[in-house]
């Protein structure tokens, strides 16, 4: 019983692949089309001779000589045909021509007699229109596509990357690319890479060129939340991300991704509490209650703390006095404790007798006024401790005095 149904696979194979090879390879299906909304023209008019004139001459200018772009008007108004044709920056000159030749004449049997349309294909663009869009810079007619599978690894991370990751790489396009086209390739994790693709029209300044592709990436937290891929089709130009290759050739960029920035905060849970009415003198009862407790609790534990850390650092500074230099988090934090040493001089008096509180284990007392009125005292360590007058400590007791 095997051998008849393996024939009979190998048969049908067989006439596949015949059929493969007998029939011309399948042109492209359009991404998408905007068929026009500016008339129609008749058949055999003058509009539809200019019309196929300049649609063959666009495929054969944008891929002859490797442009991959090419526009152009025929025709004398009302009968002006004007024309765009761009290819993909990587599509090399054959593929570019064979998708413009199909598109060119796609187009005419998706839109029928319309005086505009605009075709868009994996690997190029045909625009053509009864009006003169080729002065303007009007990005307007855009399409948008994202891939289906949302990314699960850090999703708003990866959004951030991706805004980033696009910028960066049109930023190339722009200033550095003269085809004003730039792919990049990027690590997201270990097994995730990010590709990407950003494209104007060659003949932009590089100010319109940035101008255009600004709107498209400004679009993009809109469409493409936590999409692990997307594009972005414009006339003018267009972008595209994806977590797989897509373009043919090395990417012209290898970026790094600039680290996550800090994680916010953890937001402050406000949980309604549902308090019956009548209840209410009770719970004001009760709070202040845990007030009277927690508050001269917390007022003695932050009197500790700060003791405590002041004591630690004298410790730490006589043991390790380069510590704190070592971080710019703990010079900050110390930054924080220490009022400079003329300060406290201005403060007491150059710790004037007169305003010596007391004399304590570690050295005499002194009370200061501060420039904004805040009394402090300064315990001064007394001048044989070998860092007495380089590293003062000063408690502010106001809240004591
Ligand atoms: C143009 O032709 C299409 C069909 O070919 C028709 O549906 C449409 O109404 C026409 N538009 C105008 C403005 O004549
Ligand atoms: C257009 O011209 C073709 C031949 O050139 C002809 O067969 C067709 O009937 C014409 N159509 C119209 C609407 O005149
Ligand atoms: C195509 O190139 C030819 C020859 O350089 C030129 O005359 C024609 O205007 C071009 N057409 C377009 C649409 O660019
Ligand atoms: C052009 O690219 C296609 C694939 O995109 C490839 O099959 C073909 O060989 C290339 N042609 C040339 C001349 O490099
Ligand atoms: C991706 O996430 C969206 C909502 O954020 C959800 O509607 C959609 O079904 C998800 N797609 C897949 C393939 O899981
Ligand atoms: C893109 O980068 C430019 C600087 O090169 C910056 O001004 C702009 O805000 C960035 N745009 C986004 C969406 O991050
Ligand atoms: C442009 O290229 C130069 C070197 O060719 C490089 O130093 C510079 O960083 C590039 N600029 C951008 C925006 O990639
Ligand atoms: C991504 O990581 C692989 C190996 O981990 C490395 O070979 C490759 O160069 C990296 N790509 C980029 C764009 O940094």
């Amino acid at each position: 019983m095997y051998i008849p149904k393996i024939l009979f696979l190998s048969l049908f194979q067989l006439i596949l692949l015949h059929l493969h090879l007998l029939l011309p390879p399948a042109a492209a299906d359009p991404l998408y089309q905007i068929c026009g909304s500016t008339g129609n023209y008749t058949a055999n008019s003058t509009y539809q001779s200019n019309l196929n004139l300049i649609l063959s001459s666009l495929a054969a200018n944008a891929s002859g000589g490797g442009a991959g772009f090419s526009e152009g008007t025929t025709g004398q108004t009302p009968n002006q045909v004007s024309g765009l044709a761009l290819c993909r920056g990587d599509v090399n000159a054959s593929a570019c021509g064979s998708c413009l030749r199909s598109g060119t004449s796609d187009v005419l049997n998706i839109c029928p007699y319309d005086r505009g349309a605009v075709i868009w294909y994996d690997e190029c663009l045909i625009r053509y229109s009864n009006q003169h869009f080729l002065s303007s810079t009007d990005n307007s007619q855009q399409v948008y596509m994202w891939n289906t599978q949302n990314i699960t690894y850090k999703p708003n991370v990866f959004d951030e990357m991706v805004t980033w990751f696009i910028n960066t790489t049109a930023h190339q396009a722009v200033y550095n690319m003269t085809r004003r086209f730039a792919t990049a390739e990027a690590n997201y994790t270990a097994h995730i890479s990010l590709y990407g693709l950003v494209q104007c029209v060659p003949d932009f300044t590089p100010a319109d060129c940035w101008q255009c592709l600004q709107g498209l990436i400004g679009e993009m937290p809109k469409w493409f939340n936590g999409k692990q891929g997307g594009r972005i089709l414009g006339v003018w130009c267009n972008l595209r991300y994806e977590v797989y290759s897509f373009f043919a050739g090395a990417p012209s960029l290898r970026l790094v991704l600039p680290a996550v920035s800090a994680p916010a905060p953890a937001p402050v849970v406000h949980t309604p509490v549902f308090v019956p009415a009548r209840e209410e003198g009770k719970k004001k009862n009760v709070t202040a209650t845990v007030l009277a407790i927690a508050l001269p609790l917390a007022t003695a534990l932050v009197l500790v703390s700060a003791i405590c850390i002041c004591f630690w650092r004298k410790r730490s500074a006589i043991k390790q006095p380069l510590l704190y230099e070592t971080t710019a988090e703990e010079i900050r934090s110390v930054d924080s404790l220490l009022i400079d040493l003329p300060t406290l001089r201005a403060a007491t008096g150059n710790f004037d007798e007169v305003n010596k509180l007391g004399e304590g284990g570690f050295g005499a007392v002194y009370k200061g006024i501060l420039h904004d009125g805040h009394e402090i005292a300064v315990k001064r360590l007394s001048t044989s401790s070998f860092f007495s007058s380089s590293i003062p400590c000063p408690e502010l007791l106001d809240s004591l005095l």
